[in-house]
């Protein structure tokens, strides 16, 4: 298998992170895994460690905090390898209506998703400048292109994850640094299961095309794909909608 480099994947502790993180691993990435929640690193190390204990290593940080950042990240090359790849997809989420959203929620949830994934970015990306370039994904969400009810903080952070990687894109190309985006869909995990009730879920179901949620496995192809020079050399500033055609969608049949 092809030696990659290593791979940060932060919010690599659960749902969709923990899936892209598993299947980097596999096409031969090391990883190195960030999370807030010291409980998903606790499991995620009992998911990964097949892929072999001296290829993982995880550190908890939280990506809101600059200092906790570059900490975390402070020697994670040495005896490991250059880090070539970046997946951000630590993230929040709350489902609120607009005439409720405090402004002390709005700023958490931008604190995190937003300001983390600059944060984040700009310190990997010196080391990746550093050892001639790389590639980043950033996890944004539909919610970041439509105007989702409830979600006037959540999709106005994911907006600014758009523009920022379109930014970073074109700043970092000099570079050899290729920045993308992914915008999920509604995905089943732990984050999906506290944010959305029965009437939410009927409503993805009526606006998505393919009538489903999908698992975090079905982003990963997509991130794979996107950090992979030898299949994406070419493809930087892109959003790509991995969402069962939510964001193409018009009229839809009435069914089921
Ligand atoms: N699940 C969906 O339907 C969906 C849809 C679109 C976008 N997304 C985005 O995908 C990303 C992953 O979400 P998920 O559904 O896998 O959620 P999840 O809750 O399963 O995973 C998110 C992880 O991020 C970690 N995290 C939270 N705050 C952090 C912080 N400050 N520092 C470091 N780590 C932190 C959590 O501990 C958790 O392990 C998020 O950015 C989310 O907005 C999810």
């Amino acid at each position: 298998m092809a030696e990659r480099g290593v791979a940060v994947v932060t919010g690599g502790g659960s749902g969709i992170g923990l899936a892209i993180a598993d299947a980097l691993a596999a096409e031969g990435w090391k990883l190195l895994v960030a999370d807030l929640s010291a409980d998903a690193l606790r499991g995620a190390r009992a998911r990964l460690m097949r892929h072999g204990e001296s290829r993982v290593r995880f550190v908890q940080m939280d990506v809101a905090d600059e200092a906790s950042v570059i900490a975390g990240l402070e020697g994670c090359e040495t005896g490991f390898g250059p880090v070539r790849g970046l997946v951000n997809s630590a993230g929040i989420g709350r489902d609120v209506p607009f005439f409720e959203t405090s402004v002390q929620l709005f700023r958490k949830i931008l604190d995190i998703n937003l300001v983390g994934t600059f944060v984040v970015a700009r310190e990997v990306g010196r080391l990746m400048k550093a050892n001639g370039g790389g590639a980043i994904v950033n996890i944004a969400s539909v919610s970041g292109l439509r105007g989702n009810i409830g979600r006037s903080a959540y999709g106005a952070s994911k907006g600014g994850v758009v523009t920022l990687t379109q930014v970073m894109a074109c700043e970092l190309a000099s570079d050899n640094i290729r920045v993308n985006a992914i915008a999920p869909g509604p995905i089943e995990t732990p984050l999906v299961k506290a944010m959305h009730n029965d009437e939410v879920r009927a409503g993805w179901l009526k606006a998505v095309p393919q009538r489903r949620y999908a698992a975090p496995e079905e982003i990963a192809g997509a991130a794979s794909f996107l950090l992979d020079a030898s299949k994406a050399s070419f493809v930087t500033g892109h959003v790509l909608a991995v969402d069962g055609g939510f964001t193409a969608a018009g009229l839809l049949p009435p069914y089921p």
